[in-house]
């Protein structure tokens, strides 16, 4: 649980995001794309869920990406290499399923990129076509360009504001691609309402659509029931019957509302001084 490494992977306009190295060998043997841990950063912090975005079995590392948006992420963007995290649990969830689909397209925005480089690593290394499709608001806070670039057979670059790629959303490059192609996966992660608009554009053409949910999560075993989220009108947690799920069965308006239930203390908390 020592931390090995830090870097600042963006600081700008507000955005800080960062990287941690972290020594786990035992979590790290058996970490799988998709998959993700659950932590502390200190003994009176809240535990919060983040995924794995490079493992290295025989180095025994796993590497995390966060962006510092509230007190707990402040906290963890806070410690140094050399200091340990006060508690780390996984890998959790279940692996995305990787196996050879034929031509995939992967769609990441904002902090989201870092979730699905692991994935596009393992499609490919299945022997997908991969084609990536990243956005983010404007070129400054685009993360994993050259990493994602590597893992891909094609990739396009959406940015909010025209500063880098092209204008416009992700989904407007995937309605693209779908309206000129045949495709046989999409596999989105990033914000809410960017998955649900890619889930939307898919279920046009009915094309399996995973999404990975950020759903909130408390003790991440299947026994708080904060996760839930409802799929083709199932119960499921995101924790242990997640975190992939079909985004054409999602109920999008409900997880949503969910992730904003504590907003309030949220922005309370974030206030507070670490
Ligand atoms: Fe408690 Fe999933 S986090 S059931």
């Amino acid at each position: 649980m020592k931390i090995l490494n830090k870097q600042i992977i963006n600081d700008v306009a507000g955005v800080k995001i960062t990287q941690l190295d972290i020594l786990s060998p035992d979590i790290a043997a058996k970490a799988q794309a998709g998959q993700f841990v659950m932590l502390m950063a200190s003994e009176k912090g809240e535990r919060i869920p983040l995924t794995l975005v490079n493992t290295d079995k025989i180095k025994g590392t796993l590497s995390l990406i966060f962006q510092e948006a509230g007190f707990t992420t402040r906290s963890l963007g806070g410690l140094n290499p050399g200091d340990s995290l006060y508690s780390l649990v996984g890998p959790l969830g279940h692996p995305t399923q990787i196996k050879k689909y034929g031509k995939i397209i992967l769609v990441g925005g904002g902090v989201g990129i870092a979730e699905i480089l692991p994935v596009a690593r393992a499609l490919k290394q299945a022997g997908n076509q991969i084609t990536t499709i990243l956005g983010s608001r404007n070129k400054d806070l685009l993360i994993l360009e050259a990493e994602l670039k590597s893992a891909s057979d094609q990739i396009y670059i959406m940015t909010d504001d025209g500063s880098y790629g092209r204008k416009g959303f992700t989904t407007d490059m995937l309605k693209e691609l779908l309206s000129k192609g045949k495709y046989d996966l999409i596999y989105s992660v990033g914000p809410i309402p960017m998955m649900k608009r890619a889930a939307l554009a898919s279920s046009e053409y009915k094309i399996k659509t995973l999404v990975s949910l950020n759903a909130l999560m408390v003790d991440a075993t299947g026994m708080c029931g904060c996760c839930r989220v409802t799929v083709f009108g199932q119960v499921k947690f995101s924790c242990v019957d997640g975190p992939d799920f079909d985004g054409h069965g999602v109920d999008w308006e409900e997880l949503q509302k969910r992730n904003k239930v504590y907003s309030i203390q949220e922005k309370h908390i974030c206030n507070l001084k670490i």
